[in-house]
């Protein structure tokens, strides 16, 4: 680990938020000049969902004045770089590509060394930045839970990942995203899905669950999970109730918890059984109240010698000062190795 200030950009372009920052720190202790996120969100709302071609045409318009604005507003230019950092994958290759072809000019001009980054590692790193590097014991197991990825990871040691659980179909954020196209409410779902489910709560004091939504794979006795038969369940339920339309926000309810109670849990069982010193929790999902709450307590009360960890709302969802932060512990190299590489690394 470097002792050593370094000054480094980060690039996110891997789905549908085109996104630079600039982070400054060493080893112990980093912080965030700038965090510039340019969402694509209003444009695909009309499709339902991200279509790659169009977020690709996107990020190229925007990655240039992205990253003018986060060195701009750092106060920096491109020749005060020690680092580039740019997402390289997983994600939608197209989009993935804009960061990775931007990152790699931009280190041939300036003269910067370029870091490839793993988009998971990534979103572990937010809760670094949120914490600190010190506050965080090793080993850890870390959730990330996002519109692409359910993965339960162990970090044995820095840099050391091992993943023990993944998704066998949709992605807890897909489930939330879905479930939101269904009971037509817009995309990206989970923020609505949890705002319907926040007012059902605070509406109703004593919430009692009715709907009797599945708990996939909870007692499964492996650490995967899988979402996609929620879905199915929630269509079968809305179709065979004339009155669904008005009971939105306790659909909601029901359906986030049932995905809740199947992370919470499992997140626990698999944090007492590798004996980790701390849980964290990363991605987009990560943004749910309920979903933060619950698991804080869950651990708090099953395995009160753990710490829990939860990033900052502004790094959960996609952003680049989590790309940056990891390229503060890797070697700088040649802009013509970066490549595009889809599939998790771990
Ligand atoms: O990490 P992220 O920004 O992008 C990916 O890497 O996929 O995660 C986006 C996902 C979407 O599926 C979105 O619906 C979900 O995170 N999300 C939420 C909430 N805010 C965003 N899910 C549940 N509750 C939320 N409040
Ligand atoms: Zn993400």
């Amino acid at each position: 680990m470097s002792q050593e200030e370094q000054t480094i950009l980060g690039i996110e372009t891997s789905c549908d938020e085109t996104a630079a920052a600039v982070i400054k720190g060493n080893s112990e202790h980093m912080e965030v000049l700038s965090d510039v996120v340019s969402s694509q969100v209003d444009i695909h709302k009309k499709y339902g969902g991200v279509i790659p071609e169009v977020a690709a045409r996107e990020h190229v318009l925007n990655i240039i004045p992205v990253v003018h604005e986060a060195l701009d507003q750092a106060g920096m230019t491109g020749k005060n770089m020690d680092k580039i950092a740019v997402t390289i994958g997983p994600g939608l290759i197209t989009s993935l590509n804009t960061g990775v072809e931007t990152a790699k000019s931009l280190s041939f001009a300036w003269e910067v060394p370029a870091v490839g980054v793993d988009h998971i590692e990534g979103h572990i790193y937010a809760n670094y930045l949120t914490h600190g590097f010190n506050n965080i014991q090793l080993p850890a197991m870390v959730l990330t839970v996002s519109g692409g990825h359910t993965m339960l990871i162990l970090i044995k040691a820095p840099g050391q990942y091992e993943t023990i659980g993944i998704t066998r179909d949709d992605a807890a954020g897909e489930a939330f995203d879905k479930a939101a196209k269904l009971m037509e409410l817009g995309y990206p779902g989970g923020p609505v899905v949890s705002q319907q489910a926040e007012e059902y709560l605070q509406n109703n004091k004593e919430v009692k669950e009715v709907m009797s939504f599945p708990r996939p794979m909870i007692d499964s006795g492996n650490y995967d999970f899988s979402f996609s038969g929620l879905k199915t369940s929630l269509l079968y339920k809305i179709k065979k109730d004339p009155d669904w339309k008005s009971k939105i926000p306790q659909y909601c309810y029901e359906f986030q918890q049932a995905i809740i109670d199947v992370l919470v849990q499992k997140t626990i069982k698999a944090a007492g059984s590798y004996g980790v010193k701390s849980v964290m929790l990363s991605g987009g999902v990560a943004a749910n109240q309920k979903f933060r709450s619950d698991l804080v307590r869950g651990v708090e009360n099953k395995l009160p010698e753990t710490g829990v960890f939860i990033p900052n709302m502004k790094y959960t969802t996609d952003n680049a000062a989590m790309i940056a932060a990891p390229a503060m512990f890797k070697k700088g190299g040649n802009w013509e190795d970066l490549t595009v590489r889809c599939q998790l690394k771990f």
